[in-house]
């Protein structure tokens, strides 16, 4: 929000986030069996030690399921109340139906709006954007938005350059409407189609990526996406309690803390156990980093993703 701009009536409210994983853990040195690689050149490339991938039958509607299924019962929400299921995939398990509507049947969410979006590693933050708006025209007063990759189901398990990065993995988020000041303080959300080659997947196939290119827009991006979420909120670095990036890799985190001057102790970081799942890597971070006890009430938090398209966000949460 700009100096002079009102704050609307109703703002957006993060109620809760609860997360899952699959069981099987997937280790660096497991990956050095697979492909010509090393523990210490992928911890010190990317910060990775282990990831976590589905196995079986078991499917990416079934962890969105688990982990919107704790999220539900721990916040002890009445499911009448959710108007909508969006659902941030990059990996649907088909075209049709959506994941949202598979999802939306195996919690018993029979008859609200459920649908799909991709913004491949962004699709947290453009799912909060989705909601918000929802929330604050006062179409909906609860949206449930849920986070699910199964990157492992597209990953190339000999090319060395990427197998290495991505794990599987969902996040659920319950959002709602409220008065207090407690709620979502800016958003921007952006994309640029012209670097499409640099990380792309074709139907069908499994993922492409100039790593570098990446690596530079990434940073570019996320700290200039961050820069101008704070300055919209009407604040500074100073007044921000903790950075929760999209976890791609530790090093785009610790360029992007240097580029804006925040010290990295800000940043809360758990790719070693993760990998990068994608649109589910804020949301898993957030509940990691409110267990470690990183999270208090009136904290202001900063959300920044960048992913394929590319995509970036970032978003200042008052929570
Ligand atoms: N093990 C060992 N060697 C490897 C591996 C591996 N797993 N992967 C690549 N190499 C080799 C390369 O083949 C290359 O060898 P060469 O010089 O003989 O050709 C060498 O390592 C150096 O490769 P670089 O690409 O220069 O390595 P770099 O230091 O750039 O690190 C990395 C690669 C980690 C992919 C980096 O570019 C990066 O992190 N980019 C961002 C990519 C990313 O995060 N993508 C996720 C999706 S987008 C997002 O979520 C933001």
């Amino acid at each position: 929000m700009t100096a002079g701009q009102r704050r609307p009536a109703i703002g957006m409210r993060l109620e809760g986030v609860r997360f899952a994983v699959p069981q099987k853990v997937l280790t660096n040195h497991d990956l050095e069996q697979m492909v010509d690689t090393t523990d210490e050149w992928i911890q010190s490339r990317t910060g990775i030690r282990e990831r976590h991938i589905l196995s079986g039958d078991e499917t990416a509607s079934d962890m969105g399921f688990r982990a919107a299924d704790q999220l539900i019962r721990e916040m002890a929400v009445d499911t009448s109340r959710i108007d909508a299921l969006i659902v941030a995939t990059a990996t649907p398990e088909m075209l049709f139906p959506s994941t949202a509507c598979v999802l939306a049947h195996k919690l018993g969410l029979n008859g609200p709006p459920s649908f799909d979006f991709s913004a491949a590693c962004s699709g947290f933050l453009y799912g909060l954007s989705i909601a918000k708006a929802y929330i604050e025209s006062g179409t909906f007063r609860t949206v449930l938005l849920v986070c699910v990759e199964a990157l492992s189901r597209i990953v190339n398990w000999q090319d060395r350059n990427t197998c290495v990065l991505f794990g599987d993995g969902a996040g659920a988020a319950i959002l709602t409407a409220t008065e207090s000041d407690r709620r979502l303080q800016s958003i921007l959300i952006g994309a640029d189609g012209q670097y499409q080659e640099y990380l792309y997947v074709p139907l069908g196939g499994t993922i492409a990526m100039s790593g570098r290119d990446v690596f530079q827009v990434a940073c570019r991006k996320m700290s200039e996406a961050a820069t101008t979420a704070v300055e919209e909120a009407g604040l500074t670095f100073d007044d921000i309690d903790l950075v929760i990036p999209h976890q791609a890799n530790t090093r785009i985190i610790s360029q992007v803390a240097k580029l804006l001057r925040i010290p990295e102790e800000k940043f809360f970081v758990n790719i070693h156990s993760y990998g990068n799942t994608s649109a589910a890597s804020i949301p898993i971070a957030y509940r990691e980093a409110d267990l470690a006890g990183r999270i208090n009430p009136g904290d202001t938090i900063l959300f920044v993703a960048f992913g394929g398209g590319f995509t970036w966000g970032a978003a200042v949460l008052n929570v």
